[in-house]
């Protein structure tokens, strides 16, 4: 989605913003700009497309001045184009603003400034913004005043960056439903969407929480609420280096970042199950016995690949708890009218915590007197910070739009919080906790040895990156990890990708089977070997491919398929980290021999802030 990033200091804004928004390009955007107060005037550039279009321009037209902000803008209203993006500035060239966010009432507002007078030259929700501050300032108020009116008056989500010719000291920053945060440095200060942006300039910053206004000068930064009371916050030191921001060699993220898994694995097992602790470490979460037996209802929502480990927890939860739980997607949850009150458990799967429509499912739950658990990475995140307890992932920044580090992170989390779950209710043994996490143990270096022989799926990828139709196919688990597989082929090949239970298949996609189809069968459950081998000779009889995806002591699959990607055994709950490994590697090759944007995948957007 769009992103943000502000400079006020001494030394040349452009560069710094220009240099900020390179790093915010992950998560997708498909036009530019920046504003600059160049100590007597407002000079902006914009640009559709990519930001080295933006780039050109500003070598032709150099900005210079030590205030400024800039944008990537991934277009709700109005298709990608110079006048839509951002920064939007108010006609006498007074305000300028960029904006992450839907303005709800823009319409509305549009109109009255219309009948005052006011032209708009874009399709954008945004300029209502600046025409509705440069109204309240040139009416009198001064820029604060006018600001704090604007933010009384629009409605939706938004984090603003606003800045205002007769001000070349203030960059004034604001935030509701979506991500904001204030840099410090010395003798300058940023504002950014996310940390990525700035953490090669500052690790200090503030959170912003919704209602806020920062008003930011190059040695000071003033935080109020909308009562026009001043609030402090602690400054929070970001502990991941910038090089986990960055390529480091590789030549894309996602492919950096599914390398990565071995270690992220390792790491989040040695920190909740220590090896000489009998326990899984739950970090004060409450979720005890005596917290367990209270609940009469659990839901896991999420979106997208999330909702994928959210429903790898559902099935490991109710198979070793047998406590029901229900899975939802947050965006179908929130419209449901839910069954919500104390006695729910509300677990919320989200990488980058800022999902509109999970943080709206967390609000609806808690309005409601549920308990919110929260399965996070970004800390410091919108859902982490108002969900009652949080697991961290800890699996560093996911610069790939396409998710892989956090599903195998999120896996875990789900797996553990089952696990805990079982042992506090007496129904996983010390003995049973022993073996499993024996097993946990052997995951890190099981998914290094997938790695390692990567090459399978290069090749296979290489054989079939001509299908036009791929359909996955698994049960249980293994259909989750089916719809991972496809989900992942979808966005980053564009390749027409569907994923049914095995078992589905005869009651109608089977209909679609034809000599060109490659079908990839995720086999990694024992005691359903036969039943998805059978439904692989159903596909195989009507000539489609079939790639197996299985466990290497496997002894069914035999020639049963076209080609064959073995994994290291594993038990049923923690093969979907193996399995989940050669279909994030199949996707990827594909997506590099089609020459797709792997990291940014056409009309995606890392963090999805609105509905
Ligand atoms: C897929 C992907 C998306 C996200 C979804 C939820 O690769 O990245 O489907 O999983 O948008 O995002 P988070 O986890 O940030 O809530």
């Amino acid at each position: 989605m769009c992103g943000i990033v502000g400079y006020i200091g001494s030394q040349q804004a452009p560069a710094i913003l220009m240099d900020g928004l390179k790093r915010l390009e992950y998560r997708g955007y498909d036009s530019a700009g920046i504003a600059v107060h160049d100590g007597a005037k407002l000079c902006s550039l914009k640009s559709k497309g990519k930001l080295v279009n933006l780039a050109g321009k500003l070598e032709n037209t150099p900005l210079t001045g030590c205030l400024g902000i800039g944008h990537t803008r991934w277009a709700t209203h109005g298709a990608p184009s110079d006048i839509n993006s951002h920064p939007h500035l108010s006609s006498d060239n007074l305000i300028a603003v960029v904006h992450n966010g839907i303005i709800e009432n823009y319409m509305e507002i549009k109109k009255e400034l219309t009948a005052k007078g006011y032209k708009f030259i874009s399709e954008t929700d945004t300029e209502t913004v600046a025409h509705l501050i440069d109204y309240y300032y040139t009416s009198g108020f001064d820029f604060r005043e006018a600001v704090f009116k604007t933010l009384e008056r629009i409605e939706g989500a938004y984090a603003l960056g606003i800045i205002c010719k007769d001000y070349p000291d203030m960059l004034i920053a604001a935030r509701k439903n979506a991500p904001l945060i204030v840099g410090l440095g010395e003798g300058e200060n940023y504002i950014a969407s996310d940390i990525p942006a700035i953490l090669n300039r500052t690790r200090k910053v503030y959170f912003l929480n919704d209602n806020e206004i920062a008003f930011v000068k190059a040695d000071s930064v003033e935080i109020y609420n909308r009562n026009h009371e001043k609030v402090h916050h602690d400054v929070y030191e970001v502990k991941w280096d910038i090089k986990a921001a960055e390529k480091d060699g590789y030549e894309h993220f996602m492919i950096k970042e599914i390398n990565e898994q071995p270690k992220i694995i390792r790491d989040l097992i040695e920190h909740r199950m220590p090896e000489n602790g009998n326990r899984i470490d739950m970090d004060g979460i409450k979720l005890k016995k005596d917290d367990i037996d209270y609940i009469s209802r659990i839901y896991i929502v999420a979106c997208g690949t999330a909702y994928h480990a959210g429903l790898v927890g559902k099935n490991i939860i109710e198979k070793i708890t047998r406590i029901p739980v229900i899975a939802d997607v947050a965006s179908e949850f929130r419209y449901k009218d839910p069954i919500l009150d104390e006695k729910t458990l509300l677990i919320v799967v989200s990488q980058s915590g800022e999902t509109a429509d999970t943080l709206e499912a967390l609000r609806i739950a808690k309005k409601n007197k549920a308990r919110v658990l929260a399965v996070v990475n970004a800390v410091g995140s919108s859902i982490a910070r108002e969900a009652d307890d949080v697991f961290y992932i800890h699996a560093g920044p996911e610069i790939s739009v396409a998710s892989t580090k956090a599903f195998s992170a999120q896996v875990i989390a789900m797996e553990l919080i089952a696990c805990h779950m079982a042992m506090e209710i007496g129904r996983m043994s010390a003995e049973e906790f022993k073996a499993i996490k024996e097993e946990f143990y052997s995951i890190p270096s099981k998914v290094s040895a997938i790695l390692q022989k990567s090459i399978t799926e290069k090749e296979l990828a290489k054989k079939y990156v001509q299908s036009k139709n791929v359909f996955f196919i698994g049960r249980g688990l293994d259909y989750i990890i089916s719809k991972e597989g496809s989900l992942k082929l979808k966005e980053i090949a564009y390749l027409h990708s569907e994923a049914y239970a095995a078992g589905e298949l005869k009651h109608g996609p089977i209909a679609m089977i034809e000599e060109s189809s490659l079908v990839i069968a995720v086999m990694t459950q024992e005691r359903l070997y036969e039943k998805t081998l059978s439904n692989i000779k159903e596909v195989k009889a009507r000539g489609a491919k079939v790639i197996a995806i299985t466990l290497n002591d496997n002894k069914l699959i035999g020639d049963e398929v076209d080609d064959v990607i073995y994994i290291p055994h594993s038990s049923w709950m923690l093969a979907p980290l193996l399995a989940v490994i050669p279909a994030q590697l199949f996707a990827y090759y594909v997506a590099y021999l089609l020459g797709t944007d792997i990291d940014q995948p056409r009309n995606l957007a890392k963090s999805v802030t609105v509905e």
